[in-house]
């Protein structure tokens, strides 16, 4: 890309951590609270993925992707999406199994890491325990003299999320996230599934370019031709930018999660390749059948 045509993206952010240390709970209080602004009330559907406007007017992307399966499905089919990784770690608990494995996963990626001390509100709240249990595994939190930024929160109350945001964004500002709108998108699959009254539904986090309903796409092994766009309030749209999360209809297919999205010229390239693609899953599907069939045959005869 030309230097010229590139500007300021969004962070787009991954939460992580131990089970029931509150990361669902998290991106609710995000996405239905003041923090996101003048949202609140709304009718939220599930969806994979969202953003939001701080309070200081800065755009933020978060990914809900259902654990840490997902992070790392994704990372294996070489979709980087992440650009930082929030880390939930309830105060009332201790860093757990899941808790080491989530920072293994984003220090692997290369992703920069803010640990939410979460669940702050409750009496048996230790946050300087978890301080503790995460220097003897060499994450030393700023405050002690390290390099990973921590901030207190409750997921219940809010107490320290617009702060938390502001961490965020200070990683995402020293990464210098840039993209260009001035060309033809691409993007990741977040999730895909039919809908009973609209067909095949693919979330999309567009990467670089714009989105334009009209275009036509080729994910995975599936195309098709942008017949609407929704953002995750069900809003339509006609175009989304770099770091934009939308719900895209007009495919012909369920395209999987971490499959390359881009806009193709014409609809015979993409359906060309959709269904060259298509053969090849086919193909490697019936070898691996082929194998266990032969395993089989193996372990009968033994
Ligand atoms: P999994 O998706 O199952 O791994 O759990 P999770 O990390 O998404 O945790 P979830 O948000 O479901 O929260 C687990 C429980 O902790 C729920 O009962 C929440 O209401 C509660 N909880 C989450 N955050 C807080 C908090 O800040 N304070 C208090 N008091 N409870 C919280
Ligand atoms: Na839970
Ligand atoms: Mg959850």
């Amino acid at each position: 890309d030309d230097e010229a045509d590139l500007v300021d993206r969004a962070p787009i952010v991954t939460i992580m951590g131990h089970v029931d240390h509150g990361k669902t709970s998290l991106l609710d209080y995000i996405r239905n609270s003041r923090v996101a602004s003048g949202e609140a009330g709304g009718i939220t559907q599930h969806i994979g993925a969202y953003d939001v406007m701080t309070e200081t007017g800065k755009r933020i992307t978060f990914l809900d992707t259902p654990g840490h399966e997902a992070f790392t499905a994704m990372r294996a089919r070489g979709a980087k999406v992440t650009d930082v990784v929030i880390i939930v770690v309830a105060a009332d608990d201790d860093v757990m199994p899941q808790t080491k494995e989530a920072l293994n996963h984003a220090q692997a990626a290369g992703s920069p890491i803010v640990i939410a001390i979460n669940k702050i509100d409750k009496p048996a709240a230790n946050p300087d325990r978890i301080r503790e249990q995460l220097a003897a595994m060499n994450v030393l939190v700023e405050e002690w003299g390290g390099k990973y930024q921590c901030q207190e929160i409750s997921a219940k109350s809010g107490q320290g999320i617009p702060d938390l945001l502001e961490k965020v964004l200070l990683e995402a500002e020293i990464l210098e996230l840039k993209a260009n709108p001035n060309r033809n998108a691409v993007g990741t699959v977040i999730e895909a599934s039919l809908d009973k009254g609209r067909g095949y539904v693919t979330t999309v986090l567009v990467q670089t370019g714009t989105l334009k309903v009209g275009d036509i796409v080729l994910a995975g092994s599936h195309y098709g031709r942008v017949k609407a766009m929704t953002d995750h309030r069900g809003k339509k749209m006609k175009a989304a930018i770099p770091s934009t999360p939308v719900q895209v209809l007009g495919l012909d297919g369920a395209p999987q999660a971490g499959d390359k999205l881009q806009v193709m010229e014409t609809e015979r390239e993409a359906r060309e390749l959709a269904s060259n693609r298509t053969q090849l899953q086919r193909e490697q599907s019936m070898r691996t059948k082929k194998h266990i069939t032969l395993d089989e045959i193996g372990r009968r005869l033994a």
